[in-house]
C-alpha cells in the first residue's frame, strides 16, 4: 500500500490496495481506518466494485443508512445513487460547503462515494479540513463561539421547493435538531468548527453577553454566521478531487466539509455513495 499526502491541509491518495479485499480484511480494514483519521479524506483509483462490496467496504466503518429522499440501490440496501443528468430537479444541494446529514440528531461519521460515470471534465468534487478552520480562528472569535449552538434544517433545505405538507410531513420525521457549533472529534478529541449548508441560525445567541438592545441580535448573529460559513471557502484548508470512472473518496465527515461542483451540465454525473452512522455531536 502506498501512500501520496495530497495538499497540506487533508487528504491522501492510496494506491496499492484493493476496497473489495479491505471489505474482507481486518488487517487492511484497520490500516484504512487509522489512514482515515490521520488524513480525514482517502481517495482510491480503479476500483472496478460492485454496490455489495462498495457497502462490505464502507461497512467496516459502521452500520450504512439510507437517505429520505435519495434513490438507493435495488440490489444493496445503503448504498444511495446521487446521479445528475439534464433532466434532474433544478434544486441542487451538493453545491454548498456542508457536512453530511447535520439535519439528524446523530449525523453520518463519514461517507465512501463512488464514481459510476463522469463528465470528461468538471463535476470535481472539494473538502476543507474543518479542524484547521477552527485552530486558525482569532482567538477571540474562538471564545465567543465556544459556547454556541445552531439548528440545521432539512426543511429549509432538501425540503424548501416542496409542497408546504411534504414539508412539514418530513420535519416531523427529522425536526431540526442543534448542534455545538465547535464540535469534539470522538476519536482525537481534536475540536472543528461545525457549521455547513444545513446551518439556519444560533439558538443561544441572544444573551446579555452579546445582546445589549434588540438591534444586536439579527445582524450580530448574522455576520458570525455568515462568517462562519465562509471559513470552509479559504483554499488553504481545501483539497480537490478530479474523479474518474471506478475512483472512490472516504471522507471523515465529522470534521471536513465537501462542495460538489457544479460545472458540468448538460453532462451526466452518476455517483453511489454509502453512508455510515454516526454519533450525537458534542
Ligand atoms: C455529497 O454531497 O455527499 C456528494 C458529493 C459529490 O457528489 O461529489
Amino acid at each position: 500500500m502506498h501512500v501520496e499526502k495530497l495538499t497540506c491541509a487533508l487528504g491522501a491518495e492510496i494506491s496499492g490496495i484493493k476496497l473489495a479485499e479491505v471489505g474482507r480484511n481486518d488487517d487492511l480494514a484497520g490500516e484504512v481506518n487509522e489512514l482515515l483519521i490521520k488524513h480525514k479524506v482517502l481517495f482510491f483509483r480503479e476500483q472496478e466494485i460492485s454496490d455489495a462490496e462498495h457497502a462490505a467496504f464502507a461497512r467496516r466503518f459502521g452500520e450504512l443508512e439510507d437517505h429520505p429522499l435519495a434513490s438507493s440501490a435495488d440490489s444493496e440496501p445503503g448504498i444511495i445513487h446521487i446521479w445528475k443528468s439534464p433532466e434532474s430537479p433544478p434544486e441542487r444541494y451538493e453545491n454548498s460547503w456542508h457536512t453530511d446529514a447535520a439535519w439528524r440528531e446523530r449525523p453520518p461519521m463519514g461517507a465512501v462515494l463512488r464514481c459510476v460515470e463522469c463528465p470528461p471534465v468538471g463535476g470535481d468534487t472539494m473538502w476543507a479540513n474543518m479542524e484547521l478552520a477552527y485552530e486558525q480562528l482569532p482567538d477571540h472569535i474562538k471564545e465567543d463561539i465556544a459556547d454556541l449552538r445552531a439548528r440545521h434544517s432539512m426543511e429549509a433545505t432538501f425540503m424548501a421547493a416542496k409542497p408546504a405538507d411534504e414539508r412539514l410531513a418530513m420535519k416531523e420525521r427529522f425536526p431540526d435538531p442543534e448542534h455545538p457549533v465547535v464540535r469534539t472529534h470522538p476519536v482525537t478529541g481534536r475540536k472543528c468548527l461545525y457549521t455547513g449548508g444545513f446551518i439556519t441560525h444560533f439558538t443561544n445567541y441572544h444573551t446579555a453577553k452579546r445582546v445589549r438592545v434588540g438591534q444586536d441580535w439579527h445582524p450580530g448573529a448574522a455576520n458570525l454566521l455568515q462568517y462562519l460559513i465562509s471559513q470552509s471557502a479559504i483554499p488553504e484548508y481545501q483539497i480537490r478531487w478530479r474523479w474518474t470512472p471506478g475512483s472512490v473518496a472516504v471522507w471523515d465527515n465529522r470534521c471536513t466539509q465537501h462542495y460538489a461542483v457544479m460545472d458540468y451540465p448538460p453532462c451526466i454525473r452518476r455517483m453511489n455513495r454509502a453512508t455510515i452512522i454516526g454519533d450525537r455531536p458534542y
